[in-house]
């Protein structure tokens, strides 16, 4: 039988997507985010330049995925909804996660992670992820615990940043949020290590280099270390007190699946954010379903995953029938995608369509990804930021500074989180 190749991008196409799609994400940190580089790319709103290149390229090219020219490298953008799915469902298949650069990225502080690994030893990390994070019931078993973990927190938040004067920052926000996590993830008695979230901090920035910075081993290894402490038969709650019920082996390392937990919920303070300078100006819903929702349409609007990699392992067939062999990098640029066109309003901030579950239907809209790698935090991690925001929108707070992001306006594609206060 014979296959036929994806069509090619022509050179002057390749250099634009190094320039407009690879460049802003590399340089946004892809594991830490850099806030100068992230003030740049929201004042040029550089996914805007991005989506207008491939929608272009689409139109030019057709749905298919199209091949891009580096070289020594086979790699493959994704530029239609159809192909999105196929590289999301196959995942396990015919694609890993495990894809070479998020391996080069994230193996600077968590090797051994699930989305890092292949095979069985895959299967054994996801059996035990979802055992501990209770997948895919919306409701942790610990969630009423975990429930007061935040309103204590908020309470704090508040306290510190009410009174005349005085103004909530993105500073305070990341710190009381930092808390939620530690609490969260490795239980009371990690409140108030800053050093267990400086050590993963100074190894993600490493992995913002790939491989180009070298491994501090030094560092990984105190990391694992005091990782390993919370874990013990002295948890103090948190998904720590989970981990002696899951099922697991000798290749499970659940102390690498304890890291990946505290370095994905990092990226929930900056969606929960985001959707506090969305509802700030007046919220027509307080349920924690609607609250939940809002959530997702905040990552829907600024994705924190930039791009979902994949890595082929065998041949694979996409929708225009064209067929890509193992050792192609797929690229899906999650902004290209959740702000496409084709999705209704596209640009407006409609948490319903999380509710009437017609996102859900799209598989192109993927925040958490889908199929067989999707998050399994998904769930816990809409609760703490629902929660939180309940909390704090009590007291409706109003934006003081920053670009104000109108959630009926047509919304930038690029927003930079750090600049935003409120009173
Ligand atoms: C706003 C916060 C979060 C976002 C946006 C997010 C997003 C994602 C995405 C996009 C993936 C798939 C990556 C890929 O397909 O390559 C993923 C995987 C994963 N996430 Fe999250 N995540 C978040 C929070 C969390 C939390 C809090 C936990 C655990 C406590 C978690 C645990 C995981 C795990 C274990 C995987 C790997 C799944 C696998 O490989 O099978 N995530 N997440």
């Amino acid at each position: 039988m014979t296959t036929r190749a994806p069509a090619r991008a022509s050179l002057l196409d390749t250099l634009l997507l190094g320039v407009l799609v690879l460049v802003p994400a590399v340089a946004q940190g892809v594991a830490l985010r850099r806030p100068r580089a992230v003030g740049l790319a929201a004042r040029l709103d550089t996914n805007s330049w991005a989506c207008r290149l491939m929608t272009r390229l689409r139109h030019r090219h057709g749905d298919g995925p199209l091949l891009v020219r580096v070289p020594h490298r086979r790699v493959l953008l994704l530029l239609s909804p159809q192909d999105a799915r196929i590289a999301l469902e196959r995942t396990t298949r015919t694609l890993t996660a495990a894809a070479r650069d998020k391996v080069a990225a994230l193996g600077h502080f968590e090797p051994g992670a699930v989305l890092l690994s292949r095979g069985s030893a895959r299967e054994d990390r996801r059996r035990f992820n979802e055992a501990v994070l209770d997948w895919p019931r919306a409701d942790h078993r610990l969630c009423g615990r975990f429930g007061e973990v935040v309103r204590e927190e908020a309470a704090g938040l508040v306290g510190r940043t009410t009174g005349r004067g005085a103004e909530l920052t993105w500073d305070e926000f990341a710190g009381a949020y930092r808390r939620i996590v530690r609490r969260v993830v490795l239980g009371d008695a990690a409140a108030d290590d800053e050093r267990i979230t400086g050590l993963l901090n100074e190894l993600r920035g490493d992995a913002n280099w790939f491989r180009l910075h070298r491994r501090r081993r030094r560092l990984c290894a105190e990391l694992w270390v005091r990782t390993r402490d919370y874990l013990g038969d002295g948890s103090t709650g948190g998904l720590a007190s989970c981990v002696a019920d899951a099922p697991r082996t000798r290749r499970t390392l659940p102390v690498a699946q304890a890291q990946h937990w505290m370095f994905a919920f990092d990226a929930a303070p900056i969606a929960t954010y985001l959707a506090l300078g969305l509802l700030a100006g007046g919220i027509p819903r307080t349920d924690h379903d609607y609250l939940r929702a809002c959530v997702r349409e905040s990552l829907r609007l600024w994705p924190t995953t930039l791009a979902i990699l994949r890595d082929t392992t065998a041949n694979t067939t996409w929708s225009d029938g064209s067929t890509t062999p193992a050792g192609t990098t797929v690229v899906f640029h999650s902004s290209y995608f959740h702000r496409d066109a084709r999705v209704p309003r596209a640009d407006r901030f409609e948490p319903g369509r999380w509710l009437d579950g017609s996102a859900d239907l799209d598989w192109a809209l993927a925040p958490f990804s889908r199929g067989p790698a999707e998050c399994p935090g998904r769930h816990l991690v809409q609760f703490t930021s629902a929660t939180l925001l309940a909390e704090l929108l009590a007291h409706r707070p109003r934006q003081v500074g920053g670009p104000r992001l109108d959630p009926h306006g047509p919304l930038p594609r690029t927003a930079d989180h750090h600049v935003l206060r409120f009173a």
